[in-house]
């Protein structure tokens, strides 16, 4: 088994379209990242090799271009294997992170490190530390509220 936190499944991932989760960088602030369905063997972090159920790839919840979250609480928005950001449009691929129109274009998310074991995804970014499912507020009242998280 991985050594990285358990964060979810990937039918899990594609059956709600995303994964929201908020973890701790290396400079001890909170990050929220989010989880989408990539069907491409192997994602451009290297995660997620495919055993016929597809695979995952993990962003940062943030648009390149101004700091937009993606997942707003609803989900991420996504169409033909691409994430978009709720301001201006853009589009980012959801393997890549590569964004080649609108405000965003020539830009890329910032990566984080996830990997598949018999369907099971993995946290495997030194650079971050799970704190728990959802996003950042979603931790403010305690691990155990997670009932209003809503997919
Ligand atoms: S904030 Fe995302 S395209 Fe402008």
């Amino acid at each position: 088994m991985p050594a990285g936190a358990r964060l979810t499944t990937v039918e899990d991932v594609r059956d709600d379209g995303s994964f929201l989760f908020t973890a701790t960088n290396s400079f001890d602030m909170d990050e929220e990242i989010i989880v989408v369905p990539c069907d491409e063997e192997v994602a451009a972090d290297g995660g997620a090799p495919v055993d016929g159920e597809g695979g995952v790839a993990a962003w940062i919840n943030r648009c390149t271009h101004e700091a937009q979250r993606f997942d707003t609480g609803r989900g991420v928005p996504m169409r033909d294997g691409e994430i978009i950001c709720p301001k201006h449009g853009s589009m980012f691929d959801a393997c890549s992170g590569e964004c080649n129109n609108g405000e965003a274009a020539g830009t890329a998310l910032p990566d984080v490190e996830v990997v598949v074991a018999d369907g099971e995804v993995f946290l495997a970014d030194d650079e971050y530390t799970f704190e728990h499912e959802g996003g950042i507020d979603d931790g403010e009242d305690g691990p155990s509220s997670t009932s209003h998280v809503g997919f």
